[in-house]
């Protein structure tokens, strides 16, 4: 297998200094540290030694700790005397080896076997993944018409009106009319089952009274499509049983099971709004509508934002006979290929090396291993794999000093966006970084130019490994579809990816890293250049939501 030889790769790649016996760096100057450091440590180590033996004199502790308050807050307070179990370079080097190695193409393409073996059992029965649609043909892009489209996401909830117009020379084939949007934070997350779809009854309600949406419909039934950002057992075009939330949602206490048309529909009657239901596909195939509406040539949408999927258009072959029962007669006899909602982030369990940090993630988790693949690679747990490293350099290597921020001790804390937005700073001197953390997780000093550098490498080596695990799974589904079109990697012809969600969009170097990893693999199992192209779908589940109802009308 070739060495990978990927330019961002390498200039990712950290030269680190020698190491160094100096615990903790203070200043920007190497120089100045390693000449304070031989008389600072063993004196710290003084101090420390004694400290800790006062400590340990049980009879006594509540004295110490009036005579030395700052004792009790030690861990948490900017430590002078202090030494650690290594160094930051040290532990950056760990890291590294462990994000890094795992990604040369010959080990990426393995796991894309091996997702490939869990996919095989998983296309003849499962009702949580590999769940076939009711969408057989994706649109022409010739389809019009105006609709009330939901999209019903991890952190919001999007209620628009959208019109498709067809292909047009010189205008936008889809336009949002208008949109409310409608943020779901944590006390909305955890609305137990109807109360959860009795507040979405609500926010239709209010986006519906918007005298410009009244005047779009006048008094006619408004026809809903609905984007939906978790798996769905199909059992129509417009109705599907609802399935286990991920994302923190509590929605299926006591619903689960039931029929999310209808769970959503009770509360819009009781309402009295004219609404009615007329599409549920899930967000990862509506981006695919979406996409294939203005680029015949799609095939497969990723979505990785706050949560992460993958739609496929297979050929009906691909699944098992015993994923249709209850489809009518009709519909098997036509369907020659069928919308799959992979749900690939359940996918994953040891094929994808974890660290120590990934399984204390998965440990700790409300729903450890139920999206094992989510778990390393979306906008929810990229922040948090940081923050397990950054809690752990904090207490072991003398990192921001060895001062934890209090916020940065909970769970979740450190944001995917607060990373993204420290790697995007390639200035000489971090200067906005340095000021986006210390307003985000304030220190007692702000955090030098050597803890944002080490943070903002671990986040490089994170979100890097995301990214090439991302290739992998594209990888795996790409040879699953050719196999099951009969066609060898060569014959496969070009295919577009519709992307969606905030970390394939806008996560730095993200999706040009993807795209680097995938065009290596696919090369490497004989497919031509460039064959597979990850292109961004704006808006696209909200757009896909209109898309799957204007296909009912065509
Ligand atoms: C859900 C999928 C969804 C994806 C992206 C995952 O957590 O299980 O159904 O498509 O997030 O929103």
């Amino acid at each position: 297998m070739p060495k990978l030889s990927l330019k961002r790769f390498k200039s990712r790649r950290m030269t680190l200094p020698p190491e160094s016996d100096c615990a903790r760096d203070t200043s920007d100057s190497p120089d100045t540290d390693r000449q304070r450091c031989w008389y600072i440590k063993p004196m710290f180590d003084f101090w420390q030694s004694l400290l800790a033996a006062l400590e340990r004199i049980v009879m006594l502790p509540s004295l110490i700790h009036s005579v030395f308050p700052s004792l009790s807050s030690r861990k948490r307070t900017r430590d002078a005397v202090r030494s650690y179990d290594r160094t930051m370079d040290d532990l950056l080097r760990e890291v590294q080896r462990l994000f890094e190695a795992p990604l040369e193409p010959a080990k990426l393409l393995q796991m894309s076997g091996r997702l490939q073996e869990q996919f095989a059992p998983k296309l003849q029965a499962s009702n949580i993944c590999m769940l076939p649609s009711y969408n057989d043909k994706l649109p022409t892009g010739l389809e019009q018409g105006t609709y009330l489209a939901l999209d019903v996401g991890g952190s919001t909830f999007r209620v628009a009106v959208v019109e498709l117009s067809g292909k047009q020379a010189g205008a936008k084939s889809m336009r949002i009319v208008t949109m409310k949007s409608y943020a779901i934070n944590n006390p909305v997350r955890y609305l137990r089952g109807t109360a959860f779809f009795d507040w979405m009854a609500q926010k239709i309600e209010a986006a519906i009274v918007d005298p410009q949406v009244q005047r779009i419909n006048g008094t006619k039934s408004f026809g809903m499509g609905l984007a939906w950002s978790f798996p769905v057992e199909q059992t129509s075009i417009r109705s599907g049983n609802l399935l286990a939330m991920g994302k923190g949602f509590r929605a299926t206490e006591g619903t689960l099971g039931q029929d999310l048309s209808e769970l959503i529909m009770a509360p819009c009657r009781k309402r009295n709004l004219p609404v009615h239901m007329e599409s549920i596909v899930n967000d990862a195939s509506a981006t695919l509508l979406s996409r294939a509406y203005e680029d015949p040539a799609t095939r497969f949408a990723v979505i990785l934002g706050t949560g992460f999927n993958i739609a496929v258009h297979l050929p009906t072959s691909a699944l098992a006979t015993s994923k249709y029962n209850g489809y009518p007669q009709k519909w098997i006899d036509h369907a020659t290929h069928v919308l799959v909602n992979t749900e690939l982030s359940m996918f994953g369990k040891n094929v994808f090396p974890t660290t120590r940090w990934d399984d204390l993630l998965n440990e700790n988790h409300v729903r450890p291993d139920f999206q094992p693949f989510e778990h390393m690679i979306s906008g929810r747990y990229l922040g948090e794999i940081v923050r397990l490293i950054v809690v752990e350099a904090v207490r072991t290597a003398g990192l921001f000093s060895g001062e934890l921020p209090e916020k940065l001790a909970e769970p979740y804390s450190l944001e995917t966006g607060t990373v993204a937005a420290i790697e995007m700073d390639e200035s000489k001197n971090f200067t906005q970084a340095i000021a986006l953390f210390q307003s985000k997780h304030a220190l007692s000093k702000p955090p030098s130019y050597k803890d944002i550098s080490f943070l903002r490498q671990v986040s490089q080596l994170v979100s890097h490994r995301a990214a090439a695990y991302l290739a992998a799974g594209i990888h795996s589904l790409w040879n699953l579809r050719i196999q099951s079109e009969g066609l060898s990697a060569n014959e496969a012809g070009r295919l577009a990816i519709g992307c969606n969600g905030s970390v394939i969009e806008k996560y730095p170097h993200f999706r040009e890293l993807c795209q680097t990893h995938l065009d290596e693999l696919t090369i490497a199992s004989g497919a031509e250049p460039h064959s597979i192209s990850l292109e961004i779908a704006v808006e696209s589940a909200i757009f896909g939501a209109a898309v799957a109802v204007c296909c009912l009308d065509a």
